[in-house]
């Protein structure tokens, strides 16, 4: 039996700054308690064999599989296109067997697909700063068929133990936004389940390079050059993108006031940005936010993470929400740090050498 490691990587909430990170803006998500865990033993051979309790069957790929689109986008079950991906990518050249489990949430916004990465990379023996694993792991969601921007693994590596993490996108630097005691995040799921392959993610990511064909980088406009372009619908788009760069800066300087009324209120705001001028908002998600935000010590709540359905993030006091009253789930979450050790700096990917456990494993692939 080779090498076996044994990694956990945490899911993320957006507090505010959703499709801003391909925009080279700005944005302020938070690691949390829910993670997902890969173990990886080198056990030689030709092929890595993985195994999860949605695809108890597993899946097998070679190590030497080709990092090509083509081939990779014709693999099934979609979430064994991540691991050929990662595979390729960082030339893993042994054969083992992997275990994958996860407590969040899949197709749920919640970066089921980035954890999954960078525990998979880890799981491999790579290692790295957060913005270098990351780097990793978009890459290979991005081989994989979805034109993902860079937050969701650079917050799951780069996270910190009560504090959010305030990502600018134009130079991929981390500060950290400490979230007060006083202040509860709770995510709570609407129901809608999706996968962003089906979704219009794509479609928001080209709508968001034709406007910046004329006014540059989103995240580096402002209102009067949104109010250059012409056509109605790039300019929503680009709208949303400039006031909601500005809303993670307001929310940032209010969280580190202590000022949750305030943060609240962008974050309602930064919802009907969301829904209005993106669109990528479902009836199911505002009315969602609209009865959250209805409830007597909820300070705002939006939609968070790519939208089209999944879940949406409340800012409140503590035990203002409960999530038993959630019939879809509902999961009071707690900042937390993410797997690099030294997240801002050159510290590594904090790798544990473990035995193999029990084939108890689910999916990812948000
Ligand atoms: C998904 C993508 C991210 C980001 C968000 C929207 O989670 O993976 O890169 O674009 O949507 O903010």
């Amino acid at each position: 039996m080779g090498v076996a490691r044994r990694v956990t990587a945490p899911g993320r909430v957006n507090l505010i700054g959703d499709h801003t990170d391909y925009n080279q803006g700005v944005a302020l998500p938070v690691a949390i308690d829910l993670g997902t865990t890969v173990e990886f033993t080198e056990t030689g051979g030709s092929h890595v064999t993985f195994f999860s309790t949605l695809y108890p069957q597993g899946i097998a790929l070679p190590v030497d599989i080709a990092l090509d689109p083509s081939v990779l986008s014709a693999l099934q079950p979609p979430w064994s296109r991540l691991v050929g991906a990662m595979i390729a990518l960082t030339h893993t050249r042994t054969g083992g067997v992997g275990r994958i489990e996860t407590t969040i949430p899949v197709g749920a916004g919640l970066s089921s697909s980035a954890a999954f990465m960078v525990a998979l990379a880890g799981a491999l023996g790579v290692e790295g700063t957060a913005r270098s694993i990351a780097r990793l792991c978009q890459q290979a969601e991005n081989f994989s068929g979805v034109p993902v921007g860079i937050m969701d693994p650079l917050a799951c590596s780069g996270g910190r133990a009560g504090h959010g993490v305030l990502i600018d996108f134009s130079d991929l630097s981390l500060g950290y936004v400490p979230i007060p005691d006083e202040a509860e995040l709770v995510v709570i799921h609407s129901g809608v389940h999706r996968t962003l392959r089906f979704t219009e993610y794509a479609a928001r990511v080209a709508e968001c390079e034709a406007a910046a064909v004329t006014v540059g980088p989103l995240g580096l406009a402002d209102e009067s050059d949104v109010d250059g372009l012409r056509d109605p619908l790039l300019r929503r788009r680009a709208r949303h993108v400039v006031t909601e760069c500005r809303r993670v800066h307001q929310v940032a300087a209010a969280l580190g006031a202590g000022d949750l009324g305030t943060a609240g209120e962008r974050l309602v705001e930064g919802h009907r940005s969301l829904a209005e001028d993106f669109e990528v908002s479902t009836p199911e998600v505002d009315a969602l936010v609209a009865e959250v935000c209805a409830l007597d010590g909820v300070h705002g709540a939006r939609l968070t993470g790519a939208g089209f359905g999944g879940c949406v993030v409340v800012l409140a006091q503590p035990g203002a929400v409960d999530p038993a009253d959630y019939p879809d789930g509902a999961w009071v979450v707690t900042p937390s740090d993410g797997t690099a050790t030294d997240p801002d700096g050159t510290g590594t990917l904090d790798v544990s050498g473990a035995p193999a456990g029990t084939p108890e494993a689910v999916a990812a692939g948000d």
